[in-house]
Order: C-alpha cells, then sequence, then structure tokens
C-alpha cells in the first residue's frame, strides 16, 4: 500500500499552512550559496501546490518571506524578490490549468514595485478559480497583522461603525489579513525547528502542528502525505472530553 492510499480524502484539512524553512542550510550542506537553496526550494513549492490542489485541500497557505527576514542581507533579500517575480511570471500557466486562485497576507505595500506588480496580475488572473486558494504569506508577520486589525478596528470605534461591546472573535478575525480563509487545521514546519517564527499566531489556535526534519529544498510527495497521514491520526477535541468527539 502506498503513503498516498492510506489519505482518507473525506479527512483532509480544509486550510493547510505551511513554514517552509531550511532553504540556506541545504545549500551550505551542498557547499553552494544560500540562493541555490531558495532556487531549489520553488521546485518543492510547485510540487506542494500542484499536490495539494490533486488531493482536494481547498486552502494552502505558504510562509514565503516574513517582516523579520527583510533584516537579511540586502543580498538575500533582492535575490528573494527577483525569485518571486520569476516564480510568478513562471507560474501563472500551472495555477490557471490547475485552476488555482492566488491571495497574498502580508505588508504588501512594502515589497518592491515590480513583485507588487506581478503579483496583482497573477492574483486578478486567477480571481475566478474555485478548485483551491493558494494564499502566499509575504512581508508577513502575525503581530503585525494583529497590529493593523487592531488599527482598523479603533478606526471603526471611533467613527461610531462598530460599538465596543459588539467587538468579538469574529469581528477580529474580519480584519485579519486571512478575513477570507478558514482556520488552519494542519501546520507544517520543515527544517527541524521547532517555532512559530511569527506565522498565523491568532489562526493556528487549534492547529495540528506536524514538524519534519527535512529540509524544505528536499520536501517530496511522500513527506507531504505523512504529515497528512499523521494529521488524520489525531483526535481533535477543542476543549471536549474523548468521550463528546465519538
Ligand atoms: C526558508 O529558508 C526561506 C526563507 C525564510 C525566505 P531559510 O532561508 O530560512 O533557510 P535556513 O533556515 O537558513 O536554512
Ligand atoms: C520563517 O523562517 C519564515 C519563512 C519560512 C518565510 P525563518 O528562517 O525566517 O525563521 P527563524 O528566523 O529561523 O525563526
Ligand atoms: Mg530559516
Amino acid at each position: 500500500m502506498s503513503l498516498l492510499d492510506k489519505i482518507n480524502t473525506d479527512n483532509l484539512p480544509k486550510h493547510l499552512a505551511i513554514i517552509m524553512d531550511g532553504n540556506g542550510r541545504w545549500a551550505k550542506q551542498k557547499g553552494m550559496l544560500r540562493a541555490f537553496g531558495h532556487e531549489n526550494g520553488t521546485k518543492s513549492v510547485r510540487m506542494t501546490v500542484e499536490t495539494c490542489a490533486k488531493l482536494g485541500i481547498a486552502n494552502l497557505t505558504l510562509y514565503a518571506f516574513s517582516t523579520e527576514n527583510w533584516n537579511r542581507p540586502k543580498l538575500e533579500v533582492d535575490t528573494l524578490m527577483k525569485l518571486l517575480i520569476n516564480s510568478l511570471k513562471k507560474e501563472l500557466k500551472t495555477l490557471s490549468e490547475n485552476n488555482i486562485k492566488l491571495n497574498a497576507i502580508g505588508n504588501l505595500d512594502l515589497l518592491p514595485k515590480s513583485a507588487k506588480k506581478e503579483l496583482f496580475e497573477v492574483i486578478k488572473n486567477t480571481e475566478n478559480n474555485t478548485r483551491m486558494t493558494l494564499t502566499l504569506a509575504l512581508s508577513y508577520g502575525s503581530r503585525e497583522e494583529i497590529v493593523s486589525a487592531v488599527k482598523e478596528i479603533s478606526e471603526k470605534v471611533k467613527n461610531n461603525i462598530i460599538s465596543i461591546g459588539s467587538i468579538d472573535e469574529s469581528i477580529i478575525n474580519q480584519h485579519l489579513y486571512t478575513r477570507n480563509l478558514p482556520e488552519v487545521d494542519l501546520l507544517i514546519r520543515t527544517s527541524g525547528e521547532h517555532r512559530i517564527s511569527n506565522f498565523l499566531l491568532w489562526q493556528i489556535a487549534y492547529a495540528e502542528l506536524y514538524f519534519t526534519p527535512v529540509l524544505w529544498p528536499d520536501f517530496k510527495e511522500e513527506d507531504l502525505y505523512e504529515a497528512i497521514i499523521s494529521y488524520q491520526k489525531r483526535e481533535r477535541r477543542f476543549g471536549k472530553t474523548s468521550e463528546q468527539i465519538k
């Protein structure tokens, strides 16, 4: 029995999020520059997007660049931005052929003009696609997202659009960049690090966490299947007892 056969397609995560980590270490192990790792990481991105669409996962969110990643050496930041632009150019066809809609979350205003232009073009071109929503977290930081939500809500309170009393979890959800996405069911992080690094802090409140030592450029279909199989073996209790769930 192959790993794929072990997946129950009736119990897929509705929203899978991935912290794609380990490109730099992968390159270093091979005696290459970090950029080589990032280039090879794009192959894992393509495989993951296509495999998730084929499986029937409705929402895939990929952490591609954090607010903190702006503090890396300029050369690396430039390389990552160039890769982003090239990938967007190259992958529009794949997204269209697979009926995938592109979405982006983060402080996108900080992206270079050319990257923003390319990004919004692909988003526009794929807006009517329905099979899967692929969200790229770019210049994304969960704390920054929460700050921006608090500002927007405060503005509305000030202008009497909403009352303080009506602020609840759903209002907060509606002011996050992820407002149109369901809760995260499964969060995968590659590269053996056991941390969240400012990714979707609010949204992963009840997500199942899966950590693998595999470095992102080495991440293959089978690694994705294993994560989903692990997810499907877990009992999600949401605070209740096991008996209540059954
Ligand atoms: C993930 O790989 C890609 C980004 C954060 C942009 P890293 O570049 O963080 O690789 P490591 O963690 O240094 O190996
Ligand atoms: C998190 O990885 C950000 C992305 C994968 C885009 P980092 O490599 O930046 O995280 P830290 O610095 O190890 O926590
Ligand atoms: Mg890293």
